[in-house]
């Protein structure tokens, strides 16, 4: 089964056509500043394709998780503004998704125009269990593009959901697969299909149970996993060690004992810190030192000490590892990279990244985030993934309902 492209859909014409676009212009904010562009950017090309070709163009997306009603702080605004900066075509922002403001200023559209809807979770029908309510809202949705419109997804970080502006709208209108949508299945079909070895896995985050599935789906398929950021102290623990005040999920031990068992017998090798940074506290400016990842607890620092980032000596360890393979897929922070103090972990990761000549995709909003927050360039990586859950869910070989509804 394949989707119906972009190209496709402007070879029949779009002049004068209402197509709608879901793109994934979910990006981190501090208050109104958008801190990482790169969504909005890689968002850009399909929405200036359209308008190029003289359609009219509705972009609908969602910021954050607001719970279904209008929420000031989960604006589109400044992702629009933003967007608006970059892009060589009119852009406005609706004041509603589907209301007063949405219908006047799609009426008032002329080709070539753009028109971004509010966040469509501002309607508590868009993430609704219930398949008549998101189709109703979806309707609302479609009934904007006319007679003659058509429905393009290239909001691949959104693919997972089975949402009213991602799978809903795609069963009532001409559906294709954006440009970004294409090129991010591509890359991951490379992950899981024809995958060059060694292939090294980088994982990272604050959970185990995020990443279970993924864990589960890679065991016999990596052959090495890396493991860091918060989630790696429940490792720690898995075989034995003490995390003093560490980042502990008590109930995933068992869990990653058998993963760690299951994986001598699959081929696939954990690798797990043997030193990390410990601190006093949770803060920037907390004091920390370098301890063996079997003597967390021996810090100055004793029972209270908080693991914030994995050690040199494993940093070094990982880049090794890295720079060895022929593939590596990263996802999730080795520490607090926030905290400039506990960023080297995360840093030489993706400085080891740049070096390797293996095929490099970087996946999840935290990781893209962190590699452009500790100043590397995307063009460094061999792809920088939009995706943080969907990239996950594909690795872990669910069926993302974005992706299948618009298969035919
Ligand atoms: C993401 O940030 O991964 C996507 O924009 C999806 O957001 P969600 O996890 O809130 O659905």
């Amino acid at each position: 089964m394949t989707s119906h492209t972009l190209n496709e859909l402007i070879a029949e014409g779009v002049r004068g056509r209402y197509i709608l676009v879901r793109s994934d212009l979910n990006v981190p904010l501090d208050g109104s500043t958008v801190t990482d562009d790169g969504r909005i950017k890689a968002s850009l090309p399909v929405i200036e394709k359209l308008s190029d070709a003289g359609a009219r163009v509705l972009v609908t997306a969602h910021l954050g998780r607001p719970k279904g009603a209008p929420e000031a702080k989960y604006s589109l605004k400044p992702a629009v503004a933003r967007l608006a900066e970059l892009a060589p075509f009119r852009v406005r922002l609706a004041a509603d998704t589907v209301g007063e403001s949405a219908k006047e200023l799609a009426g008032a559209l002329e080709d070539g125009d753009v028109l971004v809807l509010e966040n469509v979770r501002f309607d508590a029908r868009e993430t609704s269990k219930d398949d008549a309510e998101r189709g109703a809202f979806a309707d609302e949705l479609v009934a904007l593009t006319g007679d003659n419109g058509a429905f393009v997804d290239d909001a691949f970080g959104a693919v997972h959901r089975k949402h009213a502006s991602v799978y809903d709208v795609a069963t009532k209108l001409p559906s294709y697969q954006g440009d970004l949508v294409h090129t991010e299945v591509e890359v991951l079909r490379k992950l899981t299909t024809e995958t060059q070895r060694p292939y090294v896995v980088v994982l990272g985050g604050s959970k185990v149970s995020d990443k279970l599935a993924v864990i589960d789906n890679l065991l016999g398929k990596a052959d090495t996993i890396l493991v860091g950021g918060g989630m790696l102290f429940t490792f720690l623990a898995a075989v034995g060690h003490k995390v003093a005040g560490s980042l502990l999920e008590a109930d995933q031990i068992p869990v990653v004992q058998d993963y760690l068992k299951r994986a001598s017998d699959a081929g696939t090798a954990f690798v797990i810190p043997t030193d990390v940074v410990v601190a006093s506290r949770f803060a920037a400016d907390a004091e920390h030192e370098v301890v063996a990842a079997d003597a967390i607890e021996d810090s100055s620092f004793g029972a209270t000490g908080i693991g914030l980032d994995i050690g040199p000596v494993s940093a070094a360890a990982f880049a090794e590892q890295i720079k060895a393979a022929k593939t590596v897929f990263w996802n999730g922070p080795m520490g607090v990279f926030e905290f400039e103090a506990f960023s080297d972990g995360t840093r030489a990761i993706a400085q080891a990244l740049t070096e390797t000549p293996a095929f490099t995709v970087v996946g999840g909003g935290d990781s893209a985030a962190a590699v452009r927050t500790l100043g590397f360039e995307d063009s460094q990586f061999g792809h920088i993934s939009t995706g943080g859950g969907a990239s996950l869910e594909y690795l872990e070989g669910k069926d993302l309902p974005g992706l299948s509804v618009l298969d035919r």
